[in-house]
């Protein structure tokens, strides 16, 4: 660990007098900063406020979790249900919408975005989730489309990072999230391989067929297996090559638990994928004590491609720091 550090200081001394700045990313480019639901520690998440802070703030991306609406309509939210991110349950009119559905492995009673349309999910406010996070803010905002982010982030000339979530269970509603995120994307000319535009999932089958469909990066998602201080990842990178171009580890995979490298970011490199772990966050440094600096300078020193963060204004100037 001792080591590690002393490596880490020489290396950032170095980048410091260096008037080109270097990096060991997979492009020698900086790495991205991409905006983990908007700079959603200091915003309610997903909503256009959110984004627009992080933009800003300097984030290369901005990235928007992607759930469908009875009606079809893709809108930004983490999850399929809606009591924690919105204020649905304040809402007389909705009360006969909750109802018990599988959830995971088990059920939960919520109130579930594919029952509402987008007229009426139109009408809800998003709320800060997370009590030790700023309040605020909560009952200003309305939940964006995925259309109204995409239009956010071509207007200010940032990239876009779609995370698919669940497209299986959305399938079995009738719900078409691939043709969906791809109509949108090329609504605007987004298509190709140098499109701003990183399609993510942790369900490698609707990658494999975005992969015949569309020439934009696609990223698998991975996390770690129970394991020890360095756990494998639940899908190999040997697989992920077939069908992606990049991966996005939990931070764990890339730095264990005591600290150190798990030569992941090496391996995927080797391989030529680019690697963006998640998340990152100010009010959440990792276990190991060290501060949110440190943290995101151990990452860029391994070689990382992007960070997802919920506080992207941390994560430029760290950047920015790395290479001044
Ligand atoms: O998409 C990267 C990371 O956001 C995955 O976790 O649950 O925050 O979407 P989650
Ligand atoms: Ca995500």
């Amino acid at each position: 660990m001792l080591t590690f550090f002393l490596l880490a200081a020489v290396a950032m001394q170095a980048s410091t007098t260096d008037p080109k700045c270097t990096w060991a990313t997979l492009d020698g480019n900086k790495p991205l900063v991409i905006a983990h639901r908007g700079a959603s520690g200091e915003r309610p998440e997903h909503t256009i406020a959110a984004y627009q802070l992080a933009i800003e703030q300097g984030a290369d991306v901005i990235e928007p979790d992607l759930v469908m609406t009875k009606d079809g309509v893709l809108i930004a939210r983490h999850d399929r249900y809606l009591s924690t991110t919105t204020d649905v349950a304040s809402r007389p009119e909705f009360a006969d919408r909750r109802r018990n559905r599988p959830y995971g492995s088990g059920e939960r009673s919520d109130w579930w975005t594919d029952d509402f349309t987008l007229a009426e999910i139109k009408t809800l406010r998003a709320v800060q989730p997370r009590p030790d996070r700023p309040q605020d803010y909560n009952g200003q905002f309305e939940i964006p489309t995925f259309a109204e982010v995409v239009a956010l982030a071509k207007a200010a000339g940032v990239a876009i990072y779609p995370e698919t979530k669940a497209p299986a269970v959305h399938a079995e509603a009738g719900l078409d999230m691939e043709t969906a995120v791809l109509t949108a994307l090329s609504d605007v000319g987004w298509t190709d391989a140098t499109a701003p535009v990183f399609i993510q999932s942790f369900e490698p089958e609707i990658l494999r067929s975005l992969n015949t469909k569309t020439e934009v990066p696609l990223v698998q998602l991975v996390y770690e297996l129970p394991g020890g201080n360095a756990p494998e990842a639940n899908i190999p990178l040997a697989d992920i090559i077939d069908y992606a171009d990049g991966v996005g580890p939990s931070k764990v995979l890339v730095v264990g638990k005591s600290g150190d490298s798990t030569g992941f970011v090496a391996k995927a490199h080797r391989l030529g994928l680019f690697v963006h772990p998640w998340t990152f966050r100010d009010d959440q440094p990792p276990a190991d004590g060290i501060a949110i600096d440190e943290e995101l300078d151990r990452m860029i020193l391994l070689g990382v491609d992007g960070l997802f963060t919920d506080f992207p204004n941390t994560a430029v100037k760290t950047t920015q720091r790395s290479c001044a």
